[in-house]
């Protein structure tokens, strides 16, 4: 049985080149001349009863007669997904809607009847016959108010292979992967040539065997709904390990830019948001980023960020009664007033460093503070907000000159800090600014107890200064749980991921202290503030709790219970997927603080280098060492394993139309 399909006919026509009535040179002439398809066309085709075969590949052309009662939603990825070559072709029939009813009508009334005999008779009423008549009756409910549309649907498909034996074993897989989904497929016996048309891309269905189904139905065959993450702009985040797609993603594009990342020790937070932070970084992004623990140095250095070093006998300074000094172009006056906000943020700043005030203490705080600022000229009138900004010892000054005991008791509770550790860091006039693109504030010389004080004058200065010109800006606080031990500080963040995205700003906060975090009210605020939320590898005494606030999945509890390090769930928005963050050897041996590498010195990539730094001033830290040793990096291969992933889908069920109106399947098997 041979036959060659339309679509590869050998030649046109020769009466379509040459006139019919032609002489028979001009004919002649026609036929001798070669066209396009004469060089594209397989010289033959053989079709038999149950495969194509062209040239040396053999085809396999399979539809889809039956399909499941219910489905969910993207139920069709195992098909989409499946690891073999194959052409799919769906076809969408839209049906007028006059008729179905019609035919809905006279099949219900055919089932009523059937239901009636029956209790008539005393016999049992087949539950099968109850059922479709209720899917009837709510379809004709649906139909009747326009709220779905009537369609039919039909799926078809042609597996390539090397041989006959190659095909039935790949037909065997996917019939029993449809099968697993109550997917009943066929084979198109004696119809491949018109299969294989079929699923070619040229939108014209030969075998017609279709489906009814409403919108809702017809919605859930939609197939590339498998949490991909996959946009057009943005960086790169890692690999959804549950198609082996990429997550390219923008946070700037959601609801708000801000993120949380959640992971025990060790489990790859950091690495992840340095790698977020060198890629942003390239796309125009400025990067803030508060180092409790010293680890973003390397990465600064690369990029000619600048690193800015707190600690006893530091050079940089904060004065943290600075206000945001934003002008109008023209008249130079402020336009609005800070002066608010600042007042409330330093009171929670002086009550984390003089530690529990009465209603007393606080009252007569405020008025300090208040009286402070006015003794500089400083109102709630934004124009008076140009004036210089107090200090520290100002406030002392004002304290100690208020002369009542409890102000008293504030004064030398605040002496410490101006006579003690931390003098000469925060009670001088700032000589920080944000101009480089990539700012490290690092804490890496200050005493434990003091981090929280410390990163919340930082958090406080940066966010005063990003009010100032607006960018698109991330903002990182690693080790964020030094914040949310106390409510102060953890109320200041939870403000600060509100306000940001009226500031162009995206915070990250990356904490692996879940439990406290989650505990707080704060804490909780912060990640429905957070548009993006990423899950690392979990402590088993965690799991509850994370699964409890990010509705997690068995599934999906375990795959973070058994994550290997950098591995995870990244969440943007609605979509799920199952993650892992991958790095260039470049990029590896920047962001990486493995102990064991730590002896092989980093080489600077010489062009990122060079483009940034003649841009910008290293303004804090002039002398910055750079690596004159020779290279020796060790080249780690950064993967872990590809461990297989449980499925994260969480869809609803969704009902399809039992089959009633649908005319009996048309197998044509007349060949030509
Ligand atoms: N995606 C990854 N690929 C390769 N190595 C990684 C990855 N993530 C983390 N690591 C390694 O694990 C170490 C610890 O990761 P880190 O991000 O510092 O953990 P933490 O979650 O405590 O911040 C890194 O220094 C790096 O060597
Ligand atoms: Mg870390």
């Amino acid at each position: 049985m041979i036959s060659l399909p339309k679509v590869f006919s050998k030649k046109n026509q020769p009466e379509k080149t040459v006139p019919a009535k032609g002489s028979q040179e001009q004919r002649t002439l026609g036929d001798g001349v070669l066209v396009i398809k004469d060089l594209l066309a397989p010289s033959a085709i053989e079709v038999d009863f149950n495969h194509l075969r062209i040239d040396n590949k053999y085809f396999r052309s399979l539809f889809v007669a039956g399909y499941p009662r219910f489905v969910n939603a993207n139920w069709l990825s195992p098909l989409i997904n499946f690891d073999h070559t194959m052409d799919l072709a769906m076809f969408i029939y839209p049906v007028e809607i006059k008729g179905t009813l019609d035919d809905l009508r006279r099949k219900i009334a055919e089932m009523e009847a059937e239901i009636a005999t029956d209790i008539q008779r005393g016999k049992v009423v087949d539950p099968s016959t109850k059922a479709k008549l209720e899917d009837a009756l709510s379809l004709q409910e649906q139909l009747t108010k326009g709220v779905e549309r009537f369609f039919q649907f039909g799926l078809y498909l042609t597996i390539p292979g090397n041989s006959v034996k190659e095909l039935d074993e790949t037909t065997k897989e996917i019939k029993s992967t449809l099968g697993s989904l109550m997917i009943i497929a066929k084979d198109a016996t004696l119809q491949m040539e018109e299969g294989f048309q079929t699923t070619l891309p040229i939108g014209d269905s030969k075998l017609n065997i279709t489906r009814n189904m409403d919108t809702t139905s017809l919605a859930t065959t939609f197939p590339f709904t498998s949490s991909e993450l996959t946009a057009n702009e943005g960086i790169l985040y890692g690999i959804n390990q549950h198609n082996g797609s990429l997550v390219i993603f923008d946070r700037f594009n959601l609801e708000n830019a801000n993120s949380v990342v959640f992971g025990k020790s060790g489990s790859g937070k950091s690495y992840m948001i340095k790698l977020e932070a060198l890629r942003s970084l390239m796309m125009g992004t400025e990067i803030i980023i508060i180092d409790p623990e010293n680890e973003y140095e390397k990465l600064a250095e690369a990029v000619s960020g600048e690193y800015i070093s707190f600690g006893f006998g530091s050079s940089a300074k904060i004065n943290p009664f600075d206000l945001p000094q934003k002008y109008t172009d023209q008249n130079q006056t402020l336009q609005e007033n800070h002066l608010g906000f600042k007042l409330l943020s330093l009171q929670s700043l002086f009550k984390i460093m003089m530690g529990k005030m009465d209603s007393d203490e606080e009252a007569i705080l405020d008025r300090a503070l208040v009286a402070t600022y006015k003794g500089k000229g400083i109102t709630p009138d934004p124009a008076s907000q140009k004036n210089e900004a107090p200090l520290l010892e100002d406030l002392y000054k004002t304290l100690l000159g208020m002369e009542t005991a409890k102000a008293q008791t504030l004064s030398n509770r605040l002496e410490k800090f101006v006579k003690g550790s931390l003098v000469g860091i925060f009670d001088q006039r700032s000589n920080v600014n944000l101009k480089n693109p990539f700012t490290v504030f690092s804490l890496k010389n200050v005493e434990g107890s003091l981090r929280p004080i410390v990163m919340f004058i930082i958090l406080d200065y940066i966010w005063t200064k990003v009010q100032d010109d607006l960018k698109k800006r991330v903002v990182i606080v690693d080790e964020a749980w030094y914040l949310m031990r106390y409510k102060d500080s953890a109320q200041y963040l939870e403000s600060i991921a509100k306000r940001a995205r009226k500031y162009y700003l995206g915070l990250t906060t990356i904490t692996q202290d879940a439990p406290d975090f989650l505990a707080s009210p704060y804490g909780k605020s912060i990640i429905t503030n957070s548009s993006i939320q990423i899950l690392m590898k979990q402590h088993p005494a965690a799991i509850d709790q994370i699964g409890e606030i990010f509705y997690l999945s068995q599934g999906e509890k375990n795959l973070l219970l058994s994550a290997d390090i950098g591995e995870g769930l990244f969440f943007a928005g609605e979509n799920h997927v199952a993650i892992q963050v991958i790095s260039s050897n470049e990029e590896h041996k920047l962001v990486s603080t493995d102990p064991r590498e730590k002896t092989a010195k980093l080489k600077v990539p010489e062009e990122g280098n060079k483009t940034v730094q003649t841009q910008y001033q290293t303004q804090i830290k002039p002398e910055q060492s750079q690596n004159q040793n020779p290279p020796n990096q060790p080249s780690k291969s950064t993967l872990g394993a590809n461990a297989p992933k449980p499925d994260s889908q969480t869809a609803n069920n969704t009902e399809f139309v039992e089959n009633e109106t649908q005319p009996p399947i048309k197998i044509n098997t007349n060949l030509e």
